[in-house]
This record gives structure tokens, C-alpha cells and sequence, in this order.
């Protein structure tokens, strides 16, 4: 069964294309190159032993869809191309809108053309923004969100929505992504990104590296258990799992939304603590003010994808920090350009 993974060269199009394969799928990816490289190609195909098809394409051209979609017999689309980086939206939210908003619909468009009506969306926990107490249930009121990659991930889930009540032959799954970490066990695929990360755990890994001589702690007045802040961590891995089980609910028509999270918090110094027992040094790390923005804590309750979908996260946080650390000391600089 041929699923098309746009975004698929990317951290979690990558894990999940290798998990599409072991399940007896066949991924067709389809990736602009604007944050990967086609080295993940190979990678890939070193864990399968299957090297997907794959198309340089952007999703805002329908020129560059098309004949992908007139070759292939494309059972399900799993949506993941995208611009995700918070603080750059807020500097250029027309570029997160045309990319995320415009460059999903024009998918979906050519979609409906084919008559392709099974999508797996990556949204994110995001969209339950500041007012909701945790744990985030899938039935709480979406909104309140504080920044345009936020509010990209709400509209493209309205604009799925409505989609599906116009035409309710189409099966519509949107998967709410908590703080996504770890690689994969082997070391050959990990996040690999650009210039200065602004997550915690790719920063924490290049402290541990070298490339940076501290990690800055964003407030450590929060009400939480040790005033940092707490987020629900989940694994690429699972989450990669994750989206082979969504499949299951392909062909029931319907919008379906789950939460993918691990169902429990952890606070900064407890990923400093365990990153620092994984690698084997202490983390050097200083307090800072709380970055504009942030939330104290947030992490889910994922019980619905666990009853529907028989999803659950297995690894722990010490499994993150490890894979973490393997990807980053087998690769300092991340994925070759060519391999
Ligand atoms: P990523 O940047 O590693 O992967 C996204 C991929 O999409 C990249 O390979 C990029 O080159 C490609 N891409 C970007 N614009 C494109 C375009 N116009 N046409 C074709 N390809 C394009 O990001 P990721 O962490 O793997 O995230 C995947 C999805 O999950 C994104 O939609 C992201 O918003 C969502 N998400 C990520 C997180 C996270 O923390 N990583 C959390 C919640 C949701
Ligand atoms: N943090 C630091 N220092 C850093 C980086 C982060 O102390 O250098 C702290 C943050 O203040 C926060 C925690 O580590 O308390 C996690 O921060 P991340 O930047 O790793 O993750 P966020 O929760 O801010 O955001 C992530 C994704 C978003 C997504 C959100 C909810 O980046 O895309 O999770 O899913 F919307």
C-alpha cells in the first residue's frame, strides 16, 4: 500500500517512512529540501534495507503534485511538511501562513482531484494554547495561542474539519504532537538542525558536544516542581508507531484527533539530569529569565489514542537522553550532504 509522506526526508517524516516500511508500507516522499538533506535517503535504506521513491517537490506547487499523484496509486497522505520553528514565525508569519495554511490546501486540492480522501495531519500540541489546565484532553476548546505557527496548526485543522463535513467520504486524523525527542536507537537518524537550535534537547546535546559552553534555563520560577518548565517528551519512535496505528483508521470516514505524548511531565533539570547521566558529564547549565512566550507546564492526557489506536509510548526519558546522544556523537554535524 503506497502512503505519500510529504515532509518525509524531515526528523519525524524520516523515523516514521522506517516505520512505514517494517509495517509492510511503501512510502513515496515527497520534500522540498528546505530543512533536510537527501542523505536521510540512505540512512533509511542502511535501517530497511528499502530505499523509498522519492520527489523533490513543493507542496504549494500543484504542477510538482500532480504527476506524482497520477503515477502512484496513493492509498493515504501523512502530512508532515512544514515550517516549524515558534520565534521565526513570530518574525514572519505571512511565510509560516503560506507555507503551512496555503501549501496544505493546495495538497489537499490536488487530493480531492485524485480522489486520495485519507489524510494524517502533524499538528501539535500548540494549539490548545495558555488557558487550558493540563492534562490537554482532545476535547478541550483550541485557541489562545500565542504565536502564527501555532495559529497555522489551528487553521489547517478548521480548514480539515469543514473539509470532511462538506465531503464525508473523507477520513481525516490529526495527531497532536507534544515535545517530540530522541533518534533512532541505531544513530543513523536523528533532528538535525540548522544554525542554533531553540529547542532543549538538541541545545542540551550540543552543549554536551561541545559546540556550546552552557545551556541557558528559561526561568526557574515557574509553579512547578523545581520552577523550570515541564513538558511531556515523547520519542520519535513512538511517535513514529504512532502514525502506522493512525492508519488503522483509514477508510472510517470522520475527523479523528489524538494526542501523542507520553501522558506525564518532566522539568528541565530533569532532561539536564537525564542527558547528563547518558553522556556522562554534567551539563553545565545557567539561569535566565522566562522566554516571551513560554507556558510554565503543559503535558496530555494520551488515553484516547491508547483506547482507539492502541497507541502507547514506551521509552522513557533516559531512552531519549541515550538516543539523543548517540545520534549526536555518531554525527557532530548532523547529516552529510551527500553520502
Ligand atoms: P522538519 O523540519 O524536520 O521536517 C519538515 C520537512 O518538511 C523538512 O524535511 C522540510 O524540508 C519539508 N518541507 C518544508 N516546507 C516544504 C514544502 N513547502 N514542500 C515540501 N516539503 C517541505 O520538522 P519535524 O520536526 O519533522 O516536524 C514535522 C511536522 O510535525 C511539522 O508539520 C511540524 O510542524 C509538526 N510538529 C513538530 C513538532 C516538533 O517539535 N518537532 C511538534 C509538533 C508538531
Ligand atoms: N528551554 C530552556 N532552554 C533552551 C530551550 C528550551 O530552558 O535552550 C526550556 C523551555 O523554556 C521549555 C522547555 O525547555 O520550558 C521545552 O522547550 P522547547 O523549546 O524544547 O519546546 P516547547 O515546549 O517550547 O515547544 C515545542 C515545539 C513547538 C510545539 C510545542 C508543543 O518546539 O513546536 O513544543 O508541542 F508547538
Amino acid at each position: 500500500m503506497k502512503i505519500l509522506v510529504t515532509g518525509g526526508l524531515g526528523y519525524i517524516g524520516s523515523h516514521t517512512s522506517v516505520k512505514l516500511i517494517e509495517a509492510g508500507y511503501t512510502p513515496i516522499i515527497v520534500d522540498n529540501l528546505y530543512n533536510s538533506k537527501k542523505s536521510v535517503l540512505k540512512r533509511i535504506n542502511e535501517i530497511t534495507g528499502q530505499q523509498p521513491l522519492f520527489y523533490e517537490a513543493d507542496i504549494r506547487n500543484k504542477t510538482d503534485l500532480k504527476p506524482i499523484f497520477a503515477q502512484h496509486d496513493i492509498e493515504a497522505v501523512i502530512h508532515f511538511a512544514g515550517l516549524k520553528a515558534v520565534g521565526e514565525s513570530v518574525k514572519k508569519p505571512l511565510a509560516y501562513y503560506e507555507v503551512n495554511v496555503y501549501g496544505t490546501i493546495t495538497l489537499l486540492d490536488v487530493m480531492s482531484e485524485y480522489q486520495v480522501n485519507n489524510i494524517i495531519f502533524s499538528s501539535s500540541a500548540t494549539v490548545y494554547g495558555d488557558k487550558n489546565p493540563s492534562p490537554f484532553i482532545e476535547s478541550y476548546p483550541t485557541g489562545n495561542i500565542t504565536n502564527p505557527y501555532g495559529w497555522s496548526k489551528f487553521m489547517v485543522e478548521q480548514c480539515l474539519m469543514d473539509l470532511q463535513k462538506a465531503e464525508p467520504e473523507w477520513s481525516v486524523t490529526i495527531l497532536r504532537y507534544f515535545n517530540p525527542v530522541g533518534a533512532h536507537p541505531s544513530g543513523l537518524m536523528g533532528e538535525d538542525p540548522q544554525g542554533v537550535p531553540n529547542n532543549l534537547m538538541p541545545y542540551i546535546s550540543q552543549v554536551a558536544i561541545g559546540k556550546h559552553g552552557f545551556l541557558s534555563i528559561y526561568g526557574n520560577d515557574y509553579p512547578t516542581k523545581d520552577g523550570t518548565g515541564v513538558r511531556d517528551y515523547v520519542h520519535v519512535e513512538d511517535l513514529a508507531t504512532g502514525h502506522v496505528c493512525a492508519l488503522q483508521k483509514l477508510n472510517q470516514s470522520g475527523t479523528h484527533i489524538y494526542n501523542l505524548g507520553n501522558g506525564s511531565g518532566n522539568s528541565v533539570l530533569e532532561v539536564v539530569s537525564a542527558f547528563s547521566k547518558a553522556c556522562g558529564q554534567q551539563i553545565p547549565y545557567k539561569m535566565m529569565p522566562r522566554r516571551a512566550g513560554d507556558i510554565a507546564a503543559f503535558w496530555s492526557d494520551a488515553s484516547k489514542a491508547q483506547k482507539e489506536l492502541n497507541w502507547q509510548a514506551h521509552y522513557q526519558l533516559e531512552d531519549m537522553a541515550k538516543d539523543s546522544w548517540r545520534w549526536q556523537q555518531k554525527n557532530p554535524t548532523g547529516y552529510p550532504d551527500e553520502e
